[in-house]
């Protein structure tokens, strides 16, 4: 016991003299530090001021609530990619447990989506969504990012633009060309809305670094760096397509079903409060993400969002 505690002294000791600090002063503090709490630890007060309603309607809170899950959800998928693309020497288990960590996470995003879709009085929402216009869901950049440090580049720019996009396209035109881009603009005049163009003040720099910095070290990029017979596991293709569906076909469809609930429940369509033309745009079969396209057949990309994929039936 004596030797335990004089080692842990030991490197106590080091560690402060390392930064030039005497241990005896650390530990005499330790005498009347305060007992730590959970409420301090998990930082609940400042949590839970954060749900700020513009209107007085309480399933407002349900909404912004929802989406602020949605963004602490989205800073764990971060972490975890983060794990696997700084990773000095990736093997395939570690790639796979992270890997089965971040479907975890959106396949919870993707199953409780319909805590929108049945959560909220329609009555409530068609009124408190006029105080939020031009903000939208477009608008979160942590899901920008899952993308970006998901999948290569190449794979989240506009269809109709890809072959004239290449590795030696500089990242600002190729962010122009992003698929998003059309949620924002009129192709023909290439007028911005404002939805995009304030996205775009705050975090187009931002989005630029991220780019380059995940351009090499993105989940499919990691992937392809594993040895090419782990590669082939089914297992670990299943996983991956796993991803890629509940992130591009199931979140996709219950965030478009909830759309249409919402904005086609009057007599006339309502306008999405972003402004895109949303019946279109939100619909994967008009967008055709896909994070890993070498992993499905021809057949599965064409009916990407039309018929029902198996993602596990592979091979
Ligand atoms: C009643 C609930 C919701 C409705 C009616 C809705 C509607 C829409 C619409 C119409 C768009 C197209 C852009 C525009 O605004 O013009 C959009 C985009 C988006 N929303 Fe939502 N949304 C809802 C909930 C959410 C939630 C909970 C999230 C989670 C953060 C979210 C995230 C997004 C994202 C990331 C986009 C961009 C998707 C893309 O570019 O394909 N939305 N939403």
């Amino acid at each position: 016991m004596d030797q335990k505690k004089d080692q842990i002294f030991e490197k106590l000791k080091t560690k402060f003299e390392d930064i030039g600090q005497d241990v005896n002063v650390h530990l005499e503090g330790l005498l009347h530090s305060k007992p730590l709490t959970y409420w301090d630890y998990i930082q609940t007060d400042a949590l839970l001021n954060l749900q700020i309603q513009r209107t007085t309607l309480p399933d407002e809170l349900v909404f912004i609530m929802y989406h602020q899950i949605n963004e602490l959800l989205f800073k764990m998928i971060l972490g975890e990619i983060d794990q696997v693309a700084f990773k000095k020497k990736l093997t395939t288990p570690f790639f796979a447990k992270h890997l089965n960590r971040i479907s975890r996470y959106f396949d919870m995003l993707s199953s409780s989506f319909n805590i929108m879709k049945d959560g909220m009085d329609i009555e409530q929402y068609m009124k408190f969504r006029n105080t939020l216009a031009p903000a939208s869901g477009f608008q979160s950049a942590q899901y920008r990012c899952i993308e970006f440090a998901s999948t290569e580049l190449i794979n989240l720019i506009d269809i109709r633009f890809r072959d004239t996009i290449d590795r030696n396209t500089p990242f600002s035109h190729a962010f122009d060309h992003l698929y998003w881009q059309a949620a924002g603009k009129d192709h023909k005049t290439g007028k911005k809305s404002t939805l995009l163009k304030l996205f775009e003040e705050r975090y187009m720099d931002d989005f630029i670094v991220f780019m380059k910095t995940y351009n090499k070290l993105n989940l499919w990029t990691r992937f392809k760096s594993l040895p090419k017979n782990e590669r082939e596991n089914k297992k670990l293709i299943n996983a991956m397509r796993h991803y890629d569906h509940t992130v591009n076909i199931q979140w996709v469809m219950s965030h478009y079903k909830t759309a249409g609930k919402y904005l086609d429940s009057g007599e006339e369509s309502a306008e999405a409060t972003g402004g895109s033309d949303w019946k279109k745009y939100m619909h994967p079969k008009y967008q055709k993400r896909i994070f890993f396209p070498d992993l499905w057949s021809q057949e599965e990309k064409d009916n990407w969002g039309i018929t029902n994929i198996k993602e596990h039936a592979i091979l």
